[in-house]
């Protein structure tokens, strides 16, 4: 990464890291195949954080695995668009080349960091085995050496003894800083972040994401943090896409979408921003109603059935996302009357 777009914006202008384009993913469940997500479409430009909100099952850690070719086979598949990143088109690369993509320049980490360790290997076993397929050059010394320093780089005390213990031996917060280690070992372009921090408490979460900030202004890479939690997004984000059951229905800069939602979705989210001392998972419920199911989804807006302004135009017609300004687009027929 160039110093000059270390911890930048880079402007929408700029040639984006990564751009997917009308994506669809559809899931074979009993024979039958599902379609989770109609037309997604975002882009991330370097030392960009970008945000992907939005209610329980609309597609979020999808969009996610789709993006890392890490979609459940056989039966998880995209089925239409693209997903470029550095001007490649990923969906087309062979498996080995998107293995060697997802060691060296895209990481993520995960909700659960148990998961995505293994149990039986150190801690330290674990890193150096990123270091060894990232840098095959150097010797096992060499990758101790880098494993300690990347334990001690986000946050763990005493990283020389940390090195030698096995996951179960460590705090949540402290396993949830060792993926962090494991997924910026490779020094990645892009890190694409799962609610890492929603097992955390409070305070934990606030450091991670205090630590995430600041590797991101030394490496300058981008990142996509997936969340429920709006809080983290006005503290994190730069720009913001709002997804609601397979679809983007709103994407911003953070300060236009807090300022002026269009999307009568986000403005239901924004009105239920909870108070500090509320669980974030409380706060998408004061919307009335519910998502449609999946196989059964409306051929209007799919969030007619909810929304306070719906007329017949949104119950026979999928509304498009229109560009509202150069950093705003929303898919809503009444975007122009609903500004707040
Ligand atoms: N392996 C799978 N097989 C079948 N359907 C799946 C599978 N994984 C996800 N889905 C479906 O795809 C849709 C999107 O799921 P996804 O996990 O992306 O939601 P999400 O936005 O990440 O939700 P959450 O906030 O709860 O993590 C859901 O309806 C889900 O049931
Ligand atoms: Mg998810």
């Amino acid at each position: 990464m160039p110093p000059s777009e270390q911890g930048t914006v880079m402007p929408n202008t700029q040639q984006p890291l990564l751009e997917v384009r009308d994506l669809e993913v559809a899931f074979t469940v009993d024979g039958s195949r599902i379609k989770v997500l109609d037309g997604v479409s975002f882009k991330v430009a370097a030392g960009q954080t970008l945000g992907l909100v939005g209610e329980s099952g609309c597609g979020k850690s999808v969009t996610a695995l789709a993006m890392m070719g890490l979609l459940p086979k056989p039966h998880g598949q995209v089925v239409a668009g693209s997903i470029r990143f550095a001007g490649q088109e990923l969906r087309t690369l062979a498996p080995d080349q998107l293995y060697r993509l997802r060691g060296n320049r895209i990481s993520m980490i995960f909700q659960e960091p148990m998961t995505a360790l293994n149990p039986v290997q150190t801690v330290g076993e674990q890193l150096m085995e990123v270091f060894r397929l990232h840098r095959p050059s150097d010797d096992k010394a060499q990758r101790k050496a880098a494993a300690i320093a990347m334990l001690q780089k986000v946050g763990i005390p005493e990283p020389e003894q940390r090195f030698a213990v096995y996951p179960h031996n460590l705090s949540g917060g402290m396993r949830q800083r060792v993926m962090i280690a494991m997924a910026l070992a490779c020094e990645p372009d892009l890190l694409i972040c799962d609610e890492p921090t929603t097992a955390l408490d409070v305070t934990i979460q606030a450091q991670i994401l205090e630590l995430m900030k600041e590797l991101q202004a030394q490496t300058g890479m981008a990142i996509i943090f997936i969340t429920h939690d709006l809080g983290v997004v006005a503290q994190l984000c730069d720009e913001v896409v709002v997804m609601y059951a397979g679809r983007v229905v709103e994407q911003a800069d953070v300060f236009e979408l807090f300022d002026h939602p269009r999307h009568p979705y986000t403005q239901g989210l924004m009105s239920a921003i909870p108070r500090l001392e509320d669980q974030p998972k409380r706060l998408l419920k004061t919307i009335k109603g519910q998502v449609p199911a999946l196989h059964e989804m409306p051929a209007g807006c799919r969030f007619a059935n909810r929304c306070p302004h719906a007329t017949d135009l949104c119950l026979m017609a999928a509304p498009a996302v229109e560009q509202l300004t150069p950093h705003h687009q929303a898919a809503c027929h009444y975007w122009k009357e609903l500004t707040r």
